[in-house]
C-alpha cells in the first residue's frame, strides 16, 4: 500500500502560481541590465549582400550591435544537425530568421535602433511545399540538398500481401502547421560572470541541450555556461531550438557589453521566429481481407521541416515506426520523408510525429470498415495488437501487458457507442454521430536517442530532503511526481521534500524532458537514489543497534531490535558521519533500430489509448460541435490519479484545436497569422464533457509500474472526431482542420498574402 504515489497529492508548484508569486524570466532583472532585440529577415529565401550597422550604433543608448561577424564560436545551432544560424549571413531561409541584434539601455532605443539597421538583399526563389521540395530542380534550402531525413520501414512483402487482399484501398490525408500557442512568449535573461563564463536564465524546455549549443556558440567550456531554468508559461515541446538561438543570442551581447541583458520576445516575434508542428501529407495503401483481416499496409508521408533541421529526423522517425497504429499487419513498407522548405521551421510539439500519422492510419482505419461494412470497433478489436503479437516493426510484445483491447472497450462502454451508433440523435439540418481513435505509443524517446537520466536526492541536517533534476515542470507535474516518488522511497513527509530550480551547474543531465518520459526515467532516477541513500542510512541503524540485520518498510527503518521513523534514522545517521547525497541513473532497457533495413525494436514499451467522440454537425453553417469525449489511456500505474486525469482535460482540449480550429497559415513562406487575433484555440466554452478514464497495466521496467501520458492524450481526437463527422454525415474529411469551410465544401478556402 502507497502512502503518497498512486494518490492524488497536490501539486508542490501551484501556490506559487496561483498567487503570482513565481519567478518567470520576464520578471528577473538584474542592476545595469540592458534590453535587447533582434532584427529578422524580410523575405523567406534571399541573399544577404550587405547588412550596415553604422548609424544603428551611433544611436544614444546603444550599447552594442552584433552580428554574425561578433561569434567567436560556431555560427550554428541544433538539435540534431547544425544548421541553424544564430544570425543569418550570406543568406535567409525563412521569415523567422535573426540577422543582427541590439542591446540597448531601454526597449524603446533597441526597437528604434533596429530600424536604423541597414540590409540589402537579393530576392531568391523560394520552395514552399515539402513535395515540390523533393523535385531535382527545386530551389536548394541547404547546400546539400533539401532532403533532411528518410526513414523507412520494411517487413514481409507488400506486393505479396495486396495481391493475396480481396480489397484494397488507397487514401490521401493532410495535415497542418499549427502553433504551440504556450501563453508566455520566450524570454531569458543572461548575465557574464566572474569565472569567466555566462549564466542565463530563462523558459527554456531543454536546458542541457541550450547549454550545449550556447557553449559551442561562445566557443566555451559548457561548465562555462550556466542555464537556471525558470518556470515555464507553456511550452508543449515549444521552447526547445527557438529558446537556444535566443539564449545564444542574449549571451553574445551580454559578454560583448560586459553586462546583463533581456531578450524577451513579443507574441508577433514568437508566432514569426519560433516552430511549428510539423505540416503532413500521408500517402496510405491497404489491403484487407473480406473478413476485415488486415493483411498489408503502405504508407509514404513527407513531412515539411521548414527551414531547419530541428527535431525533424526523429519526429518523422516516430511517425515511421508507429505509422500502421497498433494492429497486426503483416507486409508493411513506410516511407518518410522530412523535407527542408522556406517555410518556418517545425520541430517538437505534444505528439511529436504521432498526431500527424495518427489522423491518417485511424482515418482509414474507419474508411476501412466502412468499406467491408464492419462496425469500427469490431473491425479494430479483430486486429488490435494482443500480448505476444508482433508489431508492424518486428518487435514482439512480450515484456508488457498489452492494453489495446481494454482501452477500446472502455471507451465504447463509457460513451455507449452501440446506442449511440444505432441512435445518434439530431434532426433535421443538425446531425450527430459518433467516433473513434487508438493508439500504441512507443514510451520515452526509445532507439532514437541515449536514453539515460540523473536525479540527485539530498538530506539535510534536520531530516528535510531536496531534490536536484533537470527535468523540466511545464504545467505536467514531474517536480510533484518526483516529491512523491522519493517521500514514499524514504519514508519522508511530502511536506519535508522540496524541488529546487533545475539549474545545469547543479543536476545531474537528465537529457531533454521530451517524449513523455520524466516519470518514467526522472521517477526512474530519483527511486535508484533513494535506494542508495536507504543502505546509507540502514546501514548506520545496523551499527547503532549491533543488527544483524536492517531493513525499510511500509515507511519505517527497522532492525531486529528497533524501529525508527526517517527523522530519527537520519539523526543517526549523521551522529555517525555518514554523507547524506546520492546521485541514480535510470537507463531504459535494450532497444535497437536497424535504419538500413527498416526493422527494430524501437521502444521498450508502449502506452495505450483510444477517445471516442460525440459530435454534433450543423449541415448549413459547417459547425462542428464535440459534445462528449471519453478517454481511456493505459499509463502503467498513475503516481498522481488526479494530475493524469488533469493530462487528459488538457490534451483533449487541445487536440480540439487540432481538429476543428487550428492552422497557423503560412503563403510563399509569409505566415497570415500574426497574432492570436488572427489564430483561434479552443476556449473554455469549446471543451466538451470529457470522460477520463485512466488504465494501469503496471509495467515492469518503469518506476512503481508507471509509464506514460503527456502526449498519448493529445493524438487522438482529431481522427475520433473526423469519424464521428463522417458517422453524422456521410462526408469523409481528410484533411486538418475541419473547420467550417472543410466540413462545408470539402476544402479550404485560402487566404491570400497581404
Ligand atoms: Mo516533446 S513534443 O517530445 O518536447
Amino acid at each position: 500500500m502507497f502512502k503518497y504515489v498512486n494518490r492524488p497529492v497536490k501539486r508542490v508548484d501551484a501556490l506559487a502560481k496561483v498567487t503570482g508569486k513565481a519567478l518567470y524570466a520576464e520578471d528577473i532583472s538584474f542592476p545595469g541590465m540592458l534590453y535587447g532585440a533582434v532584427l529578422r529577415a524580410e523575405h523567406p529565401h534571399a541573399k544577404i549582400l550587405k547588412i550596415n550597422t553604422a548609424k544603428a550604433k551611433r544611436i544614444k543608448g546603444v550599447r552594442a550591435v552584433i552580428t554574425a561577424d561578433d561569434i567567436p564560436g560556431s555560427k550554428l545551432v541544433g538539435v540534431v544537425k547544425l544548421d541553424q544560424p544564430v544570425f543569418a549571413w550570406e543568406r535567409v531561409r525563412y521569415i523567422g530568421d535573426g540577422i543582427a541584434a541590439v542591446a540597448a539601455e531601454d526597449m524603446d532605443t533597441a526597437r528604434k535602433a533596429l530600424s536604423a539597421i541597414e540590409v540589402d538583399y537579393e530576392v531568391l526563389p523560394g520552395v514552399f511545399d515539402p513535395e515540390e521540395a523533393l523535385k531535382d530542380d527545386a530551389p536548394k534550402v541547404h547546400e546539400d540538398g533539401n532532403v533532411i531525413v528518410y526513414h523507412k520501414v520494411r517487413k514481409g512483402d507488400v506486393e505479396k500481401g495486396f495481391k493475396e487482399a480481396d480489397l484494397v484501398i488507397e487514401r490521401e490525408y493532410k495535415t497542418q502547421f499549427i502553433e504551440h500557442s504556450y501563453i508566455e512568449p520566450e524570454a531569458v535573461v543572461a548575465r557574464p560572470v566572474d569565472y569567466g563564463g555566462i549564466e542565463i536564465w530563462g523558459c527554456i524546455q531543454n536546458a542541457f541541450t541550450t547549454q550545449k549549443n550556447v557553449a559551442r556558440v561562445l566557443g566555451l567550456d559548457m561548465a562555462k555556461v550556466r542555464i537556471i531554468q525558470t518556470p515555464l508559461g507553456g511550452s508543449f515541446g515549444g521552447k526547445d531550438d527557438v529558446m537556444t538561438v535566443m539564449a545564444a543570442r542574449a549571451a553574445l551581447l551580454a559578454l560583448k557589453t560586459g553586462r546583463p541583458v533581456k531578450l524577451v520576445n513579443t507574441r508577433e516575434e514568437s508566432m514569426r521566429e519560433s516552430y511549428k508542428r510539423h505540416p503532413y501529407v500521408l500517402r496510405y495503401k491497404l489491403g484487407l481481407k473480406r473478413d476485415g483481416t488486415i493483411v498489408a499496409l503502405q504508407a509514404y508521408m513527407a513531412a515539411d521541416g521548414g527551414a531547419y533541421a530541428s527535431t525533424t529526423p526523429f519526429v518523422t522517425w516516430r511517425s515511421t515506426v508507429q505509422a500502421a497504429g497498433p494492429y497486426r499487419v503483416p507486409h508493411v513498407k513506410v516511407d518518410t520523408y522530412g523535407v527542408y522548405t522556406n517555410n518556418p521551421y517545425t520541430g517538437a510539439m505534444r505528439g511529436f510525429g504521432s498526431p500527424q500519422a495518427n489522423f491518417a492510419i485511424e482515418s482509414l482505419m474507419d474508411e476501412a470498415a466502412n468499406e467491408l461494412g464492419m462496425d469500427p470497433i469490431e473491425f479494430r478489436l479483430k486486429n488490435g495488437l494482443r500480448d505476444g503479437d508482433e508489431t508492424a516493426t518486428g518487435q514482439k510484445l512480450t515484456r508488457h501487458r498489452v492494453s489495446l483491447h481494454e482501452v477500446i472497450e472502455k471507451v465504447r462502454d463509457a460513451i455507449n457507442w452501440e446506442e449511440l451508433r444505432k441512435n445518434p440523435g439530431g434532426d433535421g439540418k443538425i446531425r450527430r454521430g459518433v467516433g473513434i481513435a487508438c493508439s500504441f505509443r512507443g514510451a520515452s524517446l526509445g532507439a532514437e536517442g541515449v536514453d539515460i537520466a540523473g536525479v540527485e536526492v539530498k538530506i539535510d541536517s534536520d531530516a528535510s530532503v531536496s531534490i536536484e533534476a533537470g527535468l523540466t515542470e511545464m504545467g505536467q507535474g514531474i517536480k510533484t511526481v518526483l516529491a512523491q516518488v522519493v517521500a514514499e522511497e524514504l519514508g519522508v513527509p511530502i511536506e519535508r521534500v522540496t524541488l529546487h530550480p533545475y539549474d545545469t551547474s547543479r543536476v545531474p543531465d537528465s537529457g531533454p524532458t521530451v517524449a513523455s518520459r520524466a516519470t518514467i526515467v526522472g521517477g526512474g532516477a530519483a527511486q535508484a537514489a533513494c535506494w542508495k541513500l536507504r543502505e546509507v542510512i540502514l546501514g548506520a541503524l545496523q551499527e547503532e543497534d549491533g543488527a544483524e540485520r536492517a531493513w525499510f518498510e511500509d515507511g519505517v527503518y527497522r532492525t531486529e531490535k528497533n524501529k525508527y521513523s526517517f527523522e530519527e534514522a537520519v539523526g543517526i545517521a549523521i551522529r555517525r558521519g555518514k554523507g547524506l547525497n546520492a546521485v541514480g541513473w535510470f537507463r531504459t532497457p535494450d532497444i535497437h533500430w536497424d535504419e538500413e533495413k527498416g526493422i527494430g525494436s524501437p521502444y521498450f514499451t508502449y502506452v495505450y489509448g483510444a477517445q471516442a467522440a460525440y459530435v454534433e454537425v450543423d449541415t448549413e453553417t459547417g459547425k462542428v460541435r464535440v459534445l462528449r469525449v471519453a478517454a481511456a489511456h493505459e499509463v502503467g500505474r498513475a503516481i498522481n490519479p488526479a494530475m493524469a486525469r488533469g493530462q487528459i482535460y488538457g490534451g483533449v482540449a487541445m487536440a480540439l484545436g487540432y481538429g476543428l480550429l487550428e492552422e497557423f497559415e503560412v503563403s510563399e513562406g509569409i505566415p497570415l497569422v500574426k497574432n492570436f487575433d488572427d489564430y483561434s484555440i479552443p476556449s473554455s466554452l469549446d471543451v466538451p464533457e470529457v470522460i477520463p478514464i485512466i488504465v494501469e497495466n503496471p509495467d515492469p521496467d518503469g518506476p512503481f509500474g508507471a509509464k506514460s501520458l503527456g502526449e498519448p492524450t493529445n493524438e487522438l481526437l482529431a481522427p475520433a472526431i473526423a469519424n464521428a463527422i463522417f458517422h453524422a454525415t456521410g462526408k469523409r474529411l481528410r484533411e486538418l482542420p475541419m473547420n467550417l469551410e472543410m466540413v462545408l465544401l470539402g476544402r479550404k478556402l485560402r487566404r491570400k498574402r497581404k
